[in-house]
């Protein structure tokens, strides 16, 4: 049985690397089971410390990269620097950096670098709303959004000579509307999320023979409801923010796994 990937994003906190370390803490007890694969993206300058933390049973990601591999580009940090340093994941494509101007264009570049310096990329993809067709279902309209992004952002990847492709790119399906920081956001079933990710799976698959693309549910996931989700057999894990930021919350959630 493949491993069931859950990815903490903690964003842009903590505010102390004394209350990173706490939040850390959590991570090396008995909570972490092997049958789950963790991997933690805090913000940079956390990084090094963090890499620095002894027998830590987890993977360490980047929240963000930038596209070229090297070069006078000012306060920015490129996939080479983080695959130096130890980093394995990147998140490319969220959609609070696509909310602040980030393109299409620089995401497909951020892929594209990132594959090349050997990361890991999780590619947050997801629409923005959902049409209000009965039940909330997803429509043909939502399927043919995520379609487009998948063709924009994964443009050039055929010519990658990567050929542990499948292993390096995860799929996180994040309806903006289920993201905690959009406004009335509420979370998407496990049903639709399934069929979403379906949906997903089937076009990397034919598109770009990628048959085995990890693919994540990801928006407003918390102790009260990751177990409906990673417990699907389609879904393969889930794309945790705010939740795994919060002390209390991020050990409900470990526990809850640990069972
Ligand atoms: P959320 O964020 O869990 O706070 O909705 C998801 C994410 O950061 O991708």
């Amino acid at each position: 049985m493949t491993k069931k990937l859950v990815i903490f994003n903690w964003k842009m906190n903590p505010q102390t690397f004394s209350e990173a370390k706490g939040l850390l803490s959590i991570l090396n007890t008995k909570y972490l089971i092997p049958n789950i694969e963790y991997v933690i993206c805090p913000p940079f300058i956390y990084l090094s410390e963090v890499l620095k933390i002894k027998n830590l049973k987890l993977k360490i990601g980047a929240q963000n990269t930038f596209w070229a591999a090297e070069g006078a580009y000012t306060g920015e940090i490129s996939s080479k620097m983080l695959k130096n340093l130890g980093v394995e994941y990147v998140i490319i494509g969220h959609s609070e950096r696509r909310a602040i101007g980030e393109t299409d264009e620089i995401i497909n570049k951020k892929v594209l670098a990132s594959l090349n310096a050997g990361l890991k990329v999780i590619l947050c993809i997801g629409e923005p709303s959902r049409p209000k067709t009965k039940n909330l279902q997803p429509a043909t309209k939502t399927k043919q959004y995520i379609k487009t992004q998948l063709q924009k952002y994964l443009k050039g990847i055929a010519n990658l000579s990567i050929n542990k492709l499948p292993n390096s790119l995860i799929i996180a399906y994040e309806p903006i509307w289920a993201i905690s920081s959009s406004k009335n956001s509420k979370q998407d079933t496990p049903q639709d999320a399934i069929e979403m990710i379906k949906f997903i799976k089937q076009f990397l698959t034919t598109k770009y023979y990628l048959p085995s693309v990890k693919t994540l549910y990801g928006g407003s996931v918390s102790s009260k409801n990751i177990t409906d989700f990673i417990n699907q057999s389609e879904i393969d894990g889930a794309l945790v923010g705010h939740a795994s930021a919060d002390k209390k919350e991020f050990t409900k959630i470990l526990k809850i796994l640990n069972k």
